[in-house]
């Protein structure tokens, strides 16, 4: 006889990837291993009571972009939301990492550039993405001497109404990639390495991503470190225990002089890596759930 389960969470996705991108296909099973009864459905969909969940964990809901307001108000409906709304609010705006880099956290050096305002042009070769944004999409590269056409860019962001984030382009990603480490209920639990991005790469058949090149990492003390160091800051800038965030993605890439650096937080939709993680990993995420249930 399989046991009753104990409570009942959902898994948020978007309309296009009801079920995600297939790297969380082990997470219902692992979930149920615990007594917890796991289904997909997309945020958007009118049919589910939300609300009436014991956990709805945000996951693959990478539609949200163009009507954040909408997302987050969704959010705020859901009292059992994972991330917590809060979290959610903040982090889906990278407004965040200039927040963290006054904390402490090296971070990638960032201008955020409202619109109607004209940035300090970098010398050296540099990036445009939106704050709010998933996916790569919007992001770009340019060389310090494609003004026109970086100001083509940032003239598409602003009037999409995005505020713009300009960095200079960290070139030692183009041979290592970036990598994230991945947290669950604020313990460290696996890494993955993810190439380049802004190489001229294709969309995926959704269209909500550009296709990734992921890989197996065992990353090195420092960026260990470097993502410890981050998930902290986070919690003392959100005012919550760091063991309170069902989930964390810290994303490193090596900066000019080699040590690493923050290039994203994701607390709201990470893809996790599970494809690219040890066996118990699913198991590692079900455990920090059933935590997060038992209050
Ligand atoms: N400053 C940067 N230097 C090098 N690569 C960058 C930089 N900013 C963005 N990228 C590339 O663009 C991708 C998307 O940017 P990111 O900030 O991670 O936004 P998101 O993943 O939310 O779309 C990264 O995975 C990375 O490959
Ligand atoms: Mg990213």
């Amino acid at each position: 006889m399989s046991p009753v389960p104990v409570s009942e969470v959902v898994l948020a996705s978007c309309a296009k990837l009801p079920e995600g991108d297939g790297d969380e296909r082990a997470l219902p099973d692992a979930l149920a291993e615990v007594g917890v009864s796991a289904r997909w459905a997309p945020w958007d969909d009118p049919g589910v009571d939300f609300a009436a969940a014991d956990l709805v964990i945000v996951r693959s809901t990478w539609d949200y972009t163009d009507r954040r307001d909408e997302f987050l108000a969704w959010c705020d409906r859901a009292p059992g939301l994972r991330n917590p709304a809060r979290v959610v609010r903040w982090n889906t705006d990278k407004a965040y990492l200039p927040e963290l880099a006054a904390a402490g956290v090296p971070a990638v050096p960032t201008e955020l550039v409202a619109p109607g305002v004209t940035p300090a042009w970098p010398d050296v070769e540099f990036v445009l993405k939106p704050a709010v944004g998933v996916g790569s999409i919007g992001a770009a590269r340019f060389v310090p001497g494609a003004r026109d056409e970086a100001e083509r860019h940032l003239a598409t962001l602003h009037g999409a109404g995005h505020t713009v984030l300009v960095q200079p382009y960290q070139s030692h990603v183009d041979a290592e990639g970036e990598t994230a480490l991945v947290f669950f209920g604020g313990i460290y639990s696996h890494a993955f390495t993810k190439g380049a991005m802004l190489t001229g790469s294709d969309l995926d058949g959704s269209g909500l991503y550009v296709s990734e090149r992921l890989g197996v990492a065992e990353p090195e003390p420092a960026f260990r470190r470097v993502a410890e160091d981050v998930l902290d800051a986070a919690a003392g800038v959100l005012g919550v225990p760091r063991g309170e965030l069902l989930y964390a993605r810290v994303d490193l890439l090596r900066g000019v002089d080699g040590a690493p650096l923050l290039l994203e937080l994701e607390l709201t939709e990470p893809s996790l890596g599970f494809r690219y993680a040890d066996p118990a990993a699913p198991l590692r995420f079900a455990s920090a759930v059933r935590r997060q249930l038992a209050g």
